[in-house]
Parts: structure tokens; C-alpha cells; sequence
């Protein structure tokens, strides 16, 4: 059973960019509001050279890195074709206008990743 964490309103995002979220074991996670509120988590590491995908531009329920521009689509995580590859995507919840992560997974997922 996923325990929802509390982590900011929907609003303290900048629409079309992100705001960058601290763990424990290192690893930041990135939340994106898209231009339709939609809100989504990736770890802030591109899955091509770990470039920081929270200061890429939100273009539709993407991203473009801002190293060498590759698109990631943010529900999936995954890169767009040709290139290939897999940001870890995390859980959000919204709920009365506030973003909840999923406690277990920001204390689990992707810490390895993160820290290669
Ligand atoms: S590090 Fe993101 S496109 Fe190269």
C-alpha cells in the first residue's frame, strides 16, 4: 500500500518547468507541471549522460534535455525514438491542488542510478 508524502502545491511548480525535490540517499527527483497541470516525476537525471532533466523545456507531457536535447516523455520516462533509454519514473498523487510522492519509492528507487 503506497504511504502518499506531501511535497508541495501543484502551484509552487512553474508551469512548463519543474522543481527539484532532495532524498535522503541522494538521487533528486523531478517534479514537471505541464501546461495542463498535469504534474510528473522522473528522476532529474537523463538516462543518456545524466544530464538534469529539471532544467530542460516542458514542451506538451515532454521534456527536452538540456544537454544534448533529447525528448523524454514524462509519464514514461522513456526517451523518444531514435534515441533509447529509461529516466526512473516515480508516482505522483495530486490531491486538493497538493503533489504527494510515494514515501517507499523515494526511499528505494533509483538510488543506485543515481549515485553511478
Ligand atoms: S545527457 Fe540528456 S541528452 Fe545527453
Amino acid at each position: 500500500m503506497s504511504e502518499w508524502t506531501a511535497i508541495c502545491r501543484v502551484d509552487d511548480i512553474p508551469v512548463l518547468g519543474a522543481r527539484r525535490v532532495a532524498r535522503e540517499k541522494g538521487g533528486e527527483v523531478a517534479l514537471f507541471r505541464a501546461a495542463d497541470d498535469h504534474v510528473f516525476a522522473l528522476l532529474d537525471r537523463c538516462p543518456h549522460k545524466g544530464g538534469p532533466l529539471s532544467q530542460g523545456i516542458v514542451f506538451g507531457h515532454s521534456v527536452a534535455c538540456p544537454l544534448h536535447n533529447w525528448t523524454i516523455e514524462l509519464a514514461s520516462g522513456e526517451a523518444r525514438a531514435p534515441d533509447v533509454g529509461c529516466a526512473a519514473r516515480f508516482a505522483v498523487k495530486v490531491e486538493d491542488g497538493v503533489v504527494h510522492l510515494d514515501a517507499a519509492e523515494m526511499a528505494t528507487r533509483a538510488v543506485d542510478t543515481a549515485a553511478a
